[in-house]
């Protein structure tokens, strides 16, 4: 009896281990393919020249050089191309998203990413079957709806800021400062400064992408990816820092405009703790010290 229940909990192990590493053989990671979403060449350490060949298909968007080759820039960072946040402005190409092709098979995709339906969309020059794969991953397991999340209307988030202050707290603020102020992400260039408030507020979705594939070429921790250093979150928990990252501040107060290097995190804050136990314990001291000279006294 024993024994054949130890013989069933070996198989199921033996099984389970096997599927483990059947599924990872298989599926490509959508947390890769998100960022090469975001910036392939960034990504794999490509240098596109010239205009992607069917930029010249549209006249709208004037962007030119490595801009044209981002899957972004054509198909959005809501997914949705022309129906979506690229529909107006200085982005619109008119071209499709990537949305409707989540249905479709990873095969499909990668064939569409090798010119299989329009020779002019061809990226196998740069990038290997395993990035496309990951791009095809990301698309068919990771693309959703982002109006279910963000108001394309007035850019609200549907999410917790409270709940989102908290993972915020524990995991962007590190690196980006308890107030979203600690990288100027346009430092260095001739455009105003940007914060993570202000890429929450003017581009949510720029956000969502990145918060969930993480930023390409920076070691951010990125929630799509279950071994990063803070697991993965679901989509409520994304929404929910969205919502609080919406809350902070867009810019610098004045009187810390100033520094140009990056300010050191954290390390202005007031020891807290340790000032709060020297100080209890110097209370004790003294409290002991008068009880003592009041039994002596007595
Ligand atoms: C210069 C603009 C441009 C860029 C950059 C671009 N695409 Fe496309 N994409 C298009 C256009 C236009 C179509 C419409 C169908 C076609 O002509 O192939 C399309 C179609 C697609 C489709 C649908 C294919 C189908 O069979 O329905 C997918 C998926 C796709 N692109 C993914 C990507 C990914 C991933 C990237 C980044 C590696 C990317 N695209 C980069 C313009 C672009
Ligand atoms: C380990 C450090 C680290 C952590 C943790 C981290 N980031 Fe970043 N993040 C970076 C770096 C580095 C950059 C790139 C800065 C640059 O390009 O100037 C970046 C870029 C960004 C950008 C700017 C993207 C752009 O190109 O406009 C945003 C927004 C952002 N992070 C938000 C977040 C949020 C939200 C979290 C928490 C979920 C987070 N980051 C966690 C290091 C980190």
């Amino acid at each position: 009896m024993r024994r054949s229940i130890a013989l069933a909990l070996t198989l199921m192990f033996v099984v389970s281990l096997l599927l483990v590493v059947v599924v990872a053989a298989q599926g490509g990671s959508a947390q890769r393919g998100g960022q090469l979403y975001d910036n392939w060449f960034k990504v794999v350490g490509a240098s596109p020249t010239g205009n992607m060949p069917l930029w010249a298909t549209q006249s709208t968007n004037t962007r030119s050089g490595e801009d044209t080759w981002r899957c972004k820039e054509c198909h959005g960072w809501d997914y949705k191309g022309v129906d979506g946040v690229y529909g107006s402005g200085s982005h619109k190409t008119g071209f499709p998203g990537v949305y409707a092709a989540r249905t479709k098979s990873v095969d499909d995709i990668v064939a569409a990413l090798k010119g299989g339906t329009n020779a002019d969309h061809d990226f196998s020059a740069d990038m290997s079957d395993a990035d496309l794969t990951d791009l095809a991953t990301f698309i068919t397991t990771a693309v959703v709806d982002t109006d279910l999340i963000i108001d394309p209307a007035t850019k609200a988030v549907k999410g917790n800021a409270t709940d989102g202050k908290a993972l915020y707290d524990s995991t962007c603020a590190a690196c980006h400062g308890a107030d979203g102020l600690a990288i100027d992400f346009h430092a260095g260039t001739d455009e105003g400064p940007e914060f993570v408030g202000t890429v929450a507020n003017e581009n949510p979705w720029e956000l969502f992408n990145k918060i969930r594939s993480g930023q390409p070429g920076e070691a951010m921790p990125a929630q799509l990816d279950p071994s990063s250093m803070t697991g993965s979150w679901t989509l409520d928990e994304v929404s929910d820092v969205l919502a609080y990252a919406q809350t902070l501040p867009e810019e610098r107060a004045a009187a810390t405009s100033a520094p140009t290097e990056l300010p050191t995190t954290g390390g202005s804050e007031l020891p807290v703790l340790p000032l709060g136990l020297a100080i209890a314990g110097l209370a004790l001291l003294g409290l002991g010290l008068y009880r003592r000279t009041l039994l002596q006294n007595s």
